[in-house]
């Protein structure tokens, strides 16, 4: 990959060359720099080791963040669970999966994309995804009975693309597909779908001018009547006192580890999270005006739909 495209990638940081071991090393000095108190320093660097001993953990400090597949890890676990499948032995990676409130408030935002997208379907529609990562949300929808659609795929990473696509190959779907590997940013699709999806791209994004650019070039991919179904990640009641997280529903241990992960595992940015009515004027400056806001489960992750 150029040097340009893994800059341009938001999600996750793609190393050349760089291992997990020298990251985990990086890691321990900032801890140490830190000072803390013995107590909370060893609760720290346990944390790490438990984090690490998980290829998920690993992951998401190294990448600092997620890509496609890891996002497709965490959304389809309660689903898999349901089906019977054999998932992680690790008990911690499985402690995160069903107790972490960002991975909950995905999981059932995931569910609210599904039975957004499933409420659309009809004949001769024209769907997209930006950035599509591996597109579960639209590739496993039920097509019988829909005739004549399209489905497009966008993303910067062609791994996600290629994975998408053996997806849509495996579910008999790929005649209807395309993928293409764009920067989100510069796409130039103009009045060609009618529904576009697009998750986990603006909760990477805090300047309000770009989320705007991106916003706007999905505004002219759609047709006149057409509809985007997006999402935001809410900042939490420490950062704003009208935040709509629901703090009861909530695991506060899970909640500190989360916290911990964000602030000394990542470089996740907390001027990334947003309000529903925060991206709500994001959208209308894009050019969009009528919002539906659905709330997730926590209130952390709510799905908003935006009209032209
Ligand atoms: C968190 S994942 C979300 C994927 C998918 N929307 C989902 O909900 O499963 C983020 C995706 O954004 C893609 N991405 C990051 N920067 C991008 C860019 N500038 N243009 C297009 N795609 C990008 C990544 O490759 C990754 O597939």
């Amino acid at each position: 990959m150029k040097n340009y495209e893994i800059n341009n990638i938001v999600s996750h940081k793609i190393y050349q060359g760089e291992n997990f071991e020298k990251t985990k090393i990086k890691i321990m000095q900032r801890i140490k720099e830190k000072k803390l108190d013995t107590t909370t320093e060893q609760e720290l660097i346990l944390l790490l080791e438990k984090m690490y001993s998980t290829e998920m953990g690993r992951f998401m400090i190294e990448h600092s963040g997620f890509n496609g597949y890891w996002t497709e890890y965490v959304c389809s676990y309660p689903d898999l669970k349901k089906q019977g499948f054999k998932l992680t032995e690790n008990e911690f990676e499985k402690y995160l999966l069903e107790n972490l409130p960002f991975y909950l408030a995905t999981q059932s935002r995931f569910q609210i994309f599904k039975t957004e997208i499933k409420k659309r379907l009809c004949d001769n529609i024209s769907i997209a995804s930006l950035p599509c990562g591996l597109m579960t949300d639209i590739l496993l929808q039920d097509f019988k009975g829909i005739n004549n659609f399209q489905l497009h795929g966008i993303d910067l990473d062609q791994s996600a693309l290629d994975q998408a696509k053996a997806i849509a190959l495996s579910k008999g779907l790929i005649h209807h597909c395309t993928f293409t590997r764009e920067d989100g940013w510069k796409i130039e699709h103009k009045n060609q779908f009618d529904l576009v999806t697009s998750n986990g791209f603006n909760i990477y994004v805090d300047d309000e001018d770009k989320n705007i650019a991106f916003y706007k070039k999905i505004y002219q991919a759609l047709t006149d009547k057409g509809e985007l179904i997006t999402s935001t990640i809410v900042p939490p009641p420490t950062e704003d006192p009208y935040s709509s997280w629901e703090l009861k529903k909530i695991n506060l241990d899970a909640l500190k580890i989360q916290a911990i992960v964000m602030n000394y595992f990542t470089e996740f940015n907390k001027n990334n999270f947003k309000s529903a009515e925060k991206l709500c004027i994001i959208l209308k400056k894009a050019g969009f005006n009528k919002f539906q806001v659905i709330p997730d489960n926590l209130g952390i992750f709510p799905t908003i739909i935006a009209k032209k």
